[in-house]
């Protein structure tokens, strides 16, 4: 089965370590998000992906040079301007020459989700589209269902306002979809499967929803990004186990304290450096007796000597000056 990947949008919130690199590709312990994500698929009998690319198409291909991501093989589409998730999908699936059923996943999700069990259901229902539910304790910041006791989805909305929600089962972000669902998106133009396709197969009484309450996180933004690196290092999902934080390629002072806290390959920490729940990304440069606390230092940046970081996010090739005290902010801003 084929499955396309949604990695067009451009991370706003991450920003600004996704200023340059596309948040699909930021990593999450030893590889980028978008590799779990597919690793995970081919677990599921995915054969061949096709990744939907707007923004930054380029490091995308250069990051999977071969044609090949977690073993399975995988191709490009680049739209020429962003055309929302369903656009980018029909763009996608015409180029691939989707013509059977196929999975739809975001790009930014990391899930253990059953999709055997999803596609099963999927073909039981005789559903148009059948969407992986997750209940939340908040769902307003998501995509909203309603459903009847069959799994039928009644009600889709996406994003509502906090208080009118249907219900607190959330669209989790992958899907089963028949080829019909893409003749009801209209090529070449922005549209949104939230916002317009997936409202129109519920008013058909044909869209699907199986509740599946995996390990299931977007990492759409930063707290939630250093949750999925640390998720990994405590061993919470339960399908990879205690992944070591500290890459066997990274300097780490013998002085220095790391805890719960990731340092990528050729990033160096300095003597008396003290990381508590933070990530630092490859080839950046913690200098002697810096504190980091809940923060994300992007690659290639240098912390300088004593500086003290709470909850901040650095971006790429940053230099933050010895000393420096901040609290609970961006460096640069945007
Ligand atoms: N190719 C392409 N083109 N991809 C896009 C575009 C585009 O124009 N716009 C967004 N995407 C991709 C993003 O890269 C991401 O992988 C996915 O579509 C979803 O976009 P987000 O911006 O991350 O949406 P969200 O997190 O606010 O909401 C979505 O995910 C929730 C679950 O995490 C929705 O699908 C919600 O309904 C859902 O609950
Ligand atoms: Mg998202």
């Amino acid at each position: 089965m084929r499955a396309v990947v949604l990695v067009g949008g451009f991370g706003t919130r991450l920003r600004p370590l996704t200023t340059t690199i596309p948040k699909p590709l930021l990593p999450v312990v030893d590889r980028s998000i978008v590799e779990h994500l597919v690793g995970h698929l081919a677990q599921h009998g995915v054969t061949e992906v096709v990744l939907a690319l707007g923004f930054a198409p380029d490091a995308f291909i250069e990051a999977f040079a071969d044609g090949t991501c977690a073993g399975i093989a995988m191709t490009y589409a680049v739209e020429p301007e962003p055309l929302d998730t369903a656009g980018a999908i029909r763009f996608a699936a015409d180029a691939a020459g989707i013509d059977d059923t196929f999975i739809v996943a975001n790009g930014d999700v990391l899930s253990d989700v059953d999709l055997t069990a999803l596609v099963a259901y999927h073909r039981s229902t005789g559903a148009e589209g059948t969407l992986h539910l997750r209940s939340v304790a908040d769902p307003s910041a998501f995509g909203v269902v309603g459903c009847d006791d069959d799994g039928r989805i009644t009600q889709f909305v996406e994003k509502p306002a906090p208080g009118t929600e249907p219900s607190n089962w959330i669209n989790a972000g992958c899907y089963v979809l028949e080829p019909s669902v893409l003749a009801r998106i209209e090529p070449g133009r922005k549209v949104s499967i939230e916002r317009v396709t997936f409202p129109a197969i519920v008013a058909d009484g044909r869209l699907y929803g199986l509740l599946d309450d995996c390990y299931w996180l977007d990492t759409g933004r930063p707290e939630q990004y250093r949750e999925a690196n640390l998720d990994l290092v405590d061993g919470k999902r339960p399908t990879l186990g205690v992944r070591p934080g500290v890459s066997a390629l990274a300097d780490v002072d013998a002085t220095a304290i790391v805890d719960r806290s990731v340092v990528r390959g050729g990033a160096i920490v300095g003597p008396h450096a003290c990381l508590t729940e933070s990530i630092v990304l490859d080839g950046a440069r913690i200098e002697p007796r810096v504190i980091l606390d809940r923060s994300i230092i992007g690659p290639g940046s240098r912390i300088g000597a004593g500086a003290i970081l709470r909850n901040v996010v650095v971006g790429v090739d940053v230099d933050i000056e010895s000393g420096s005290e901040l609290t609970d902010t961006k460096v640069p801003e945007s």
